[in-house]
């Protein structure tokens, strides 16, 4: 399977029913496992320090699909991991392969916009690969990709980050990570590796992490300013949002949300 570029048109990866019939489909052709963007081994640096190195540590991914990570991190003795994806097929798949070899790790189906059964601020390091990239395919990608950085951000420990992987540049996704209803100290980080032979492109791949820090409870930041931005993107489910998204003018607290590049 060939992971795409920014430039691709991809216009079915925001809508969960697709996820389904692709892991399906993969199952059937043989493909076990397959990592979008990057691994383990271009994400190690970043994540460990992270964690403090601490394998004790509880870490949830986001949108897991069949990616290795899970199971690469499992290895290097991160054994507290949960891993969610809206595919009831892929987490079935992925928690078959490992449930002798790997039994800690927890697979979940679910939304993870909306993960009710995870605890608030229960996780210290929550990681995203590429499944940001899929919500900006939604028909209505303002509205997920809001409720998708409010559930990450809601589930996220104070002290703790959310680690977003994404092959959208900072233009397109620091807006949102920024927005002030998250209260983040955001950290753009490029990445660039070769493209594996097996996606049938040459080339290198190049993405960002965006590496957001979480210093304050979530709950009272949520309470105080996620209304006004669920109203925004409700009501305007297909747009960016716009430097008026920002005015510090309307919120005493918005100007130090800072952010670091
Ligand atoms: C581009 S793939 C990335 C998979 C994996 N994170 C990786 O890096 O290889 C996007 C993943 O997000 C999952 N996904 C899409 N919408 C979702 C949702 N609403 N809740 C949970 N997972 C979702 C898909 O099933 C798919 O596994």
């Amino acid at each position: 399977m060939a992971g795409p570029d920014a430039s691709d048109e991809l216009p079915e990866f925001g809508e969960g029913h697709y996820w389904e019939t692709h892991y399906e489909k993969a199952a059937e052709e043989g493909e076990n496992l397959y990592d979008w963007l990057v691994g383990w081994t271009e994400l190690r640096w970043l994540l460990e320090p992270l964690m403090g190195f601490d394998t004790r540590r509880a870490v949830l991914h986001l949108g897991s699909g069949n990616s290795p990570l899970p199971e690469d991190m499992y290895d290097a003795g991160y054994h507290h991991q949960t891993a969610v994806d809206i595919s009831e097929v892929v987490t079935k798949q992925m928690s078959e392969r490992n449930q002798a070899s790997r039994p800690e790790i927890q697979w979940r189906a679910a939304d993870c916009r909306n993960m009710a059964e995870i605890c608030s601020e229960s996780f210290p390091l929550v990681v995203d690969k590429s499944t940001l990239d899929a919500f900006f395919c939604n028909d209505q990608h303002a509205l997920a990709i809001a409720e998708f950085i409010k559930e990450a951000f809601r589930v996220t420990s104070v002290g703790g980050a959310f680690i977003s992987v994404s092959m959208h540049r900072p233009p397109a996704v620091l807006p949102w990570l920024q927005h002030h209803a998250f209260r983040w100290t955001v950290q753009a980080v490029p990445i660039d590796k070769p493209r594996p032979e097996s996606s049938g492109r040459p080339g290198r791949c190049h993405c960002h992490a965006y590496i957001c820090g979480n210093k304050r409870r979530t709950a009272a930041s949520l309470e105080k300013h996620w209304l006004r931005l669920a109203h925004r993107v409700r009501e305007h489910p297909d747009s960016d949002l716009s430097g008026s998204d920002f005015d510090a003018s309307s919120d005493s607290d918005s100007q130090d949300g800072e952010a670091e590049l």
